[in-house]
């Protein structure tokens, strides 16, 4: 268990430090920079293929969508989903102190954004530049009753969940309660999450396990996510990056 609650796998390399800090330029220095996190390439993608195109239709018949970002960080991809800026582009938008407050780019189709995580300043930063118009700051695993309800909340009435690099962190029964709590709103909706190789594949499976019993399947595919730490090197000799595989799955909400 690392700082504040987030909890990562032993041979994982923790960044609890980067996700509390005030602002996400040490997310884009120390994590999309030094490690090549290039994964919102592939996330906005994988969104673009199977979500997108149901997205604008929605906008096309003058709805306003409930986008949820769980376990959001600083909301880099919300960035690459809502917003659809690439890798470049947000590394270009949080360059520094001054470039990051505020968002170059702008919402592909109308939605209220509502952000979740266990981080306060990434919440803070994320409702001050606009990426969100609602946060919850909650730590998933134990949450306060409150906080509860505002996750519940969200999460039942979402029209679009993503939620990537995170199930990760995520015990087993929180997994299956945020995803029953999406399957049982109304009307179809759509989930995009991930799964990093090579870490903690059991859990993954379980996860994956828990997605299917209660949501379809709609697409998938397998991409680069980040280059590995050196600690992580060493914990999975011949490995030198980090994959991922992105799966979207639908609530048909009939
Ligand atoms: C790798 S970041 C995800 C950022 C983005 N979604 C991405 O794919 O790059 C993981 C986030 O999970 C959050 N997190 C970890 N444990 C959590 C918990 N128990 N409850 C809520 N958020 C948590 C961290 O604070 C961090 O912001």
């Amino acid at each position: 268990m690392g700082e504040g609650g987030v909890k990562t796998e032993k041979k994982k390399q923790h960044f609890d430090d980067i996700y509390v800090a005030e602002t996400p330029v040490p997310f884009k220095e120390r994590i999309l920079d030094e490690l090549e996190y290039i994964s919102d390439r592939f996330n906005r993608a994988e969104f673009d293929r199977l979500i997108l195109p149901w997205a604008r239709r929605q906008a096309e018949e003058g709805r306003v969508l409930n986008f949820v970002d769980l376990a959001a960080c600083f909301g880099n991809t919300t960035m690459a989903t809502l917003y659809g800026m690439d890798y470049e582009a947000i590394r270009q938008n949080w360059r520094d102190e001054e470039a990051c407050g505020s968002i170059n780019g702008k919402r592909r189709f109308p939605a209220r954004a509502t952000g979740i995580d266990i981080s306060s300043s990434a919440m803070a930063y994320g409702r001050k530049v606009g990426l969100f118009d609602e946060t919850v700051v909650a730590d998933l695993n134990v949450p306060a009753a409150e906080e509860e309800r505002a996750v519940d909340k969200a999460l039942s009435e979402a029209d679009i969940v993503i939620s990537t690099a995170a199930l990760v962190y995520l015990e087993p029964e929180t997994v299956r309660k945020v995803v029953d709590t999406f399957a049982g709103g109304q009307g179809e909706g759509y989930m995009l999450v991930n799964f990093l190789n090579p870490f903690g594949l059991e859990k993954a499976d379980a996860t994956k396990r828990t997605l299917l019993d209660s949501l379809d399947f709609v697409g998938s595919r397998a991409t680069r996510h980040r280059r590995l730490s050196p600690l992580e090197q060493e914990n999975y000799p011949g490995e030198e990056w980090s994959l991922l595989e992105i799966w979207v799955l639908r609530r048909a909400g009939e």
